[in-house]
């Protein structure tokens, strides 16, 4: 990993934006990691480094130990409760606010579940991998607007009295119905493509840049560590988002 940001660069991806039509943006772990939300796959500090995910982030996990998964995710609900977005959720906002009002199509595809990008102020967000803010019963996937966090847990669902979960996708599971279509029919429709914070190792969301480069678009990257997308990339900004996106917006 290295952080050494080439003016040039930085220069061309603000070129590239600012020429754009249609963008797409797509975030990942790493423009969280600047609010205090640890990444996944960061070798010593990343989530997946410390727990396994067949043990938290399966639904065999949670029909196995309800009570640890709601805990676990209990916990990291009340952290992404307690940060706040930082300078790289607040440029794409404004990169989204700019675009629009030059009349450009934006998209903004997140695999975060921390609604860190609606807190910026982003508004056309497709969030793939569901929302830990939310929480939908595991039979019937019923919203639950309010539940309890004291006495027997998980909190049953008000309306079918079956377990209460996160509402995020667990591994093995179908993303939310229409948003995985939609992120890539713009993916392989927009010219510029972003791709920020992700390493680009979980399918689907890590086809949609290869999709929009298969289809012509110019794709730039903002990760301070290489992805498989690095050397495909029409320009790769090594470096953290925070710092980055600022100077791209
Ligand atoms: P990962 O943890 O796999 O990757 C995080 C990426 O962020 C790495 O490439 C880091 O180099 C980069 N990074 C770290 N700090 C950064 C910074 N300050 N600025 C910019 N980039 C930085 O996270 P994701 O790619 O988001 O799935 O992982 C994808 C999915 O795997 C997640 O959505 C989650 C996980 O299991 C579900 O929850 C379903």
């Amino acid at each position: 990993m290295h952080d050494s940001i080439d003016p040039q660069d930085v220069a061309r991806a603000r070129a590239l934006l600012a020429g754009a039509r249609s963008i797409v943006a797509l975030t990942g772990a790493g423009v969280s990691a600047e609010s205090g939300i640890p990444t996944f796959r960061d070798a010593l500090t990343g989530v997946w480094s410390r727990f396994r995910p067949e043990d938290l982030a399966t639904p065999q996990a949670f029909v196995r130990d309800p009570a640890r998964v709601w805990a676990w995710y209990a916990e990291r609900r009340a952290k992404v409760a307690s940060v706040a977005p930082n300078a790289a959720h607040l440029a794409l906002a404004r990169l989204e606010e700019a675009s629009v009002a030059q009349g450009k199509e934006f998209m903004l595809v997140t695999q975060n579940v921390d609604g860190l990008h609606h807190a910026a102020g982003s508004r056309r967000i497709h969030e793939l991998h569901g929302n830990i803010r939310r929480v939908k019963c595991f039979d019937h996937r019923h919203p639950a607007a309010v539940w309890g966090e004291a006495g027997e847990m998980p909190p049953r669902c008000g309306a079918c009295g079956a377990l209460l979960r996160p509402d995020v996708v667990w591994f093995g599971e179908m993303l939310p119905e229409g948003t995985l279509e939609h992120a890539l029919e713009a993916s392989a429709a927009c010219d510029v493509f972003l791709s920020v914070g992700t390493s680009g190792l979980v399918e689907p969301a890590a086809s949609l840049a290869f999709a929009a480069l298969a289809a012509g678009a110019a794709v730039i990257e903002v990760n301070p560590g290489r992805t498989p997308l690095t050397s495909r990339a029409t320009i790769a900004l090594r470096g953290s988002a925070a710092k980055l996106l600022p100077l791209l917006s």
